[in-house]
């Protein structure tokens, strides 16, 4: 008689891979494989069938290389992107999720491992997805909208403060403008090209356009200086600039400069020495700004999107009508041409919004 032997079947997922470090626009870095294993979660962790993926600024970072030292994906070739909206496929019995869930799901502090259509989070990073937004739109509340609540928390920006945020139109500022509004802010500026687009859906009060206009020059912000600066640019020498113009207030009358970039936007750190060059200036300027009230405080602060930050973001989308911008020219497909674009446009830092590529459609 003819015996068979079961083997396992091996599941397997479509998933992009970065092959080796470096820069999208000018190297074939990326390629997406239709046979890549499945991942299996453990205790504590949800497995989400990806339905929508936003690309980010550390995504970025980590896929240059340019900050290997700090931080570096385990193994190669390995899985980008950090921010998801999913459907629940696996969680524990006890978790909050059930089998079919739509979720916003994000890696924390390691971007890489969701731009698949299977990725695993840890419970404690996935919120249930509110009916009411898009898959789009709900893979974009995981980083950029956390950074920006956070931005404006360090800020301490109350009733009839004034604001000016730079780089108003990308994730990280669109949501800026917004949350300072919230706050109670009664003047808030921005920077960008899209001046219809912070004046018209973001609701700033003044929009400056940088390519025509240097900001620190415009005599009324000299005359009524701003209570905070969010910087979403960095480089540029804007900590100077604010000061020695006195469009920002000094730290004893309450002046905040947070530098949501520093000034490398683009940092190298690929040793220890260059790792504590880079957080040593960052850390100096902080401490003597906060020992000399005459110059505006300067704040620097990394972020990390859990699930009590997501869910304060979903508040305020529901309560304050806070607006998640989404890049108009996405959703991406899910090919090597859809996620390569995507990817050179986050590269480019011309993302008017988050960049969302579409991996899986519902059902
Ligand atoms: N500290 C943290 O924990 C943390 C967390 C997340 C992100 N970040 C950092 O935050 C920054 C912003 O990230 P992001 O995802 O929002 O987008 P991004 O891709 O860096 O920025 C895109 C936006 O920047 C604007 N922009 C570029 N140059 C500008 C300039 N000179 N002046 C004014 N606007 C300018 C662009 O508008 P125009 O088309 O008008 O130029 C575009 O809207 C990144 O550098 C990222 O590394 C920090």
């Amino acid at each position: 008689m003819v015996k068979f032997q079961v083997l396992p079947v091996m599941s397997t997922m479509k998933a992009a891979l970065v092959k080796t470090l470096g820069l999208v626009h000018d190297s074939d870095i990326l390629e997406i494989v239709e046979d890549y294993p499945r991942p299996s979660r453990g205790k504590g962790q949800v497995l989400v069938r990806v339905l929508t993926c936003a690309t980010s600024a550390g995504d970025m970072h980590v896929m240059s290389g340019r900050v290997s030292f700090a931080i570096t994906p385990p193994s190669f070739p390995y899985i980008p992107g950090s921010s998801v909206c999913g459907v629940v496929e696996e969680a524990d019995p006890e978790a909050e999720f059930k089998l079919g869930d739509r979720v916003i799901a994000h890696m924390g502090m390691k971007p890489w491992g969701a731009l698949a259509e299977y990725a695993v989070f840890e419970a404690r990073n996935c919120v249930l997805a509110p009916e009411s937004i898009s898959d789009e739109v709900a893979s974009a509340c995981g980083d950029s909208a956390a950074t920006a609540l956070k931005a404006v928390e360090l800020a301490g920006v109350k009733e009839g403060h004034r604001v000016l945020v730079l780089g108003g139109s990308g994730g990280v500022g669109s949501c800026c403008v917004q949350l300072a509004k919230i706050a109670g802010a009664s003047f808030v500026a921005a920077t960008s090209t899209q001046v219809k687009l912070l004046e018209e859906e973001l609701k700033a009060d003044r929009a400056i356009n940088y390519k025509e206009v240097d900001w620190w020059s415009i005599a009324e912000f000299q005359e009524q200086p701003f209570d905070c600066i969010i910087d979403c640019v960095g480089g540029g020498g804007h900590f100077g600039k604010a000061g020695a113009n006195r469009v920002l207030k000094s730290g004893g009358s309450g002046g905040k400069f947070i530098a949501v970039v520093g000034d490398e936007p683009e940092p190298i750190i690929h040793n220890p020495l260059q790792l504590a060059g880079f957080a040593s200036r960052l850390l100096w300027r902080s401490l003597w700004t906060w020992l000399w009230p005459w110059s505006p405080r300067y704040i620097c602060f990394v972020t990390d999107a859990d699930s009590s930050t997501i869910k304060t973001i979903l508040d305020h989308m529901a309560k304050d009508k806070l607006l998640l911008k989404v890049d108009s020219s996405g959703p991406y497909p899910f090919t090597k041409d859809g996620v390569t674009a995507a990817l050179k446009l986050q590269e480019s830092h011309r993302a008017h919004g988050k960049v969302v590529i579409r991996v899986n459609r519902k059902g």
